[in-house]
């Protein structure tokens, strides 16, 4: 898309897309200011009405605005403070390994189904304190919270709606079952954590508490693994920078890493809507008109980054838009760094040389938000 990115930015960084009636906006400043400004831009994204029945998801954090957001960020920020983050290092570390035990270097590896696809869902079962045997489950629902209609017929557009209700549904009592059993049997993970502050009389309800679980589960998995995929991406692609990265990782691999998440952003696009008439660049935009910010362009945008079409991990600071921007921005932000950052260190001290296997083709996924491989095969030296 990264072309494609750079003739939007020189030739209409803010533009109206006719065919779909959505705004786009490209440069890095109005992707900045629309992701921040929540006094202008909702993201209350959902078309139906009040007395309509929502998702979950339409429901959760990351679809409120202020004041209710306020209000349930600072509930659930709890479960993602530096100090726990420092409590599930030892655990993302064990299960690292563990996937790194199982696979054989002598044979080809596909990095993504092997290794980076199960690390986030097996360590968001363990932040969540459930069953890892439930992982299988966890893939299938969370594909099908993400997916979109195969075409738009209206066939298309009702086998998604059955299946999406279907999942929330069996989503919904699964959590519910778990919720219970919590209850009875705290433990040191966040649903516990969440009945915690319920206990304490505040706003959290049973359905906003299923609501926070569902979004972790979709918002923590595939964006997390296609950061690790891409970062091995770049390794094979520039393999004098991945040498540097091989010879001093402490200081280096952070760095990388948010190089990583700038220039193959996991996330290319979030969208709002306008809460009332606004003028971004020359572009007027109505009361109710739907923005996307591509923030995957917004992180090339040679205005911003000096040389933004070079991969360059000594970028500091490196003030990229990945985790978004404001009060929305990634509460997971800290684990998905941390997720791979470990990944990343377990794999280098296991299996130091690599290189891409000659014989497949890099296949990105086919999706216009989400941005990564579907499979990348390496060979270990
Ligand atoms: C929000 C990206 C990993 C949980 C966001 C947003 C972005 C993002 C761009 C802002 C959405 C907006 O402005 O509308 C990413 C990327 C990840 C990642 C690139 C991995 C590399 C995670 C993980 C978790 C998580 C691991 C949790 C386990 C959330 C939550 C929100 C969010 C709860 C909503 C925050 C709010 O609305 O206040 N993420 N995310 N994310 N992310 Fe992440």
């Amino acid at each position: 898309p990264f072309s494609w990115y750079e003739k939007m930015r020189k030739e209409s960084p803010v533009r109206k897309d006719e065919r779909r009636g959505a705004w786009d906006a490209f440069d890095y400043q109005s992707v900045k200011y629309v992701l921040e400004t929540k006094e202008l831009f909702s993201s209350n994204r959902s078309k139906k009405q009040e007395d309509e029945q929502k998702s979950p998801i339409e429901l959760s954090l990351i679809s409120i605005d202020p004041p209710k957001h306020t209000q349930m960020r600072s509930l659930v920020k709890k479960a993602f403070t530096p100090k726990v983050m420092k409590e599930w290092r030892p655990r993302i570390e064990r299960i690292a390994k563990q996937l790194l035990d199982e696979i054989d270097p002598a044979s080809e590896i596909d990095i993504v189904t092997q290794f980076s696809y199960p690390l986030p869902v097996m360590v968001i079962a363990e932040i969540l304190g459930v069953p890892i045997e439930d992982q299988s489950k966890f893939k299938e629902w969370s594909e099908w919270v993400v997916a979109g209609p195969k075409d738009n017929s209206p066939e298309a557009i009702k086998h998604l709606e059955q299946n999406q209700q279907r999942t929330y549904h069996e989503l919904y009592v699964y959590f519910k079952e778990i919720i219970s059993n919590k209850r009875e049997h705290p433990e040191k993970d966040i649903i516990s954590v969440l009945l915690g502050a319920e206990a304490q009389g505040t706003v959290l309800s049973e359905d906003e508490i299923i609501g926070f679980c569902i979004l972790l589960l979709v918002a923590g998995n595939e964006t997390t693994t296609n950061l690790i995929s891409n970062a091995f991406y770049c390794f094979t692609e520039f393999p004098d920078i991945y040498e540097e990265i091989l010879r001093n990782p402490k200081d280096i691999l952070p760095l990388a890493i948010e190089e990583v998440l700038r220039y193959r952003s996991p996330v290319q696009a979030m969208s709002r809507v306008a809460k009332e008439d606004i003028i971004l660049g020359d572009a007027q935009i109505k009361a109710g008109d739907i923005v996307v910010a591509w923030m995957g362009s917004a992180n090339r945008d040679e205005q911003q980054f000096e040389q933004a079409g070079q991969f360059n991990i000594k970028r500091k600071p490196n003030p990229h838009l990945a985790f978004g921007k404001g009060i929305h921005f990634c509460l997971g932000a800290p684990l998905a760094r941390l997720e791979a950052e470990i990944a990343i260190e377990e794999w280098m001290k296991r299996y130091p040389k690599f290189e891409k296997s000659s014989n497949f083709s890099l296949e990105p996924i086919e999706s216009t938000f989400v941005y990564g491989l579907k499979e990348f095969k390496l060979s270990v030296l």
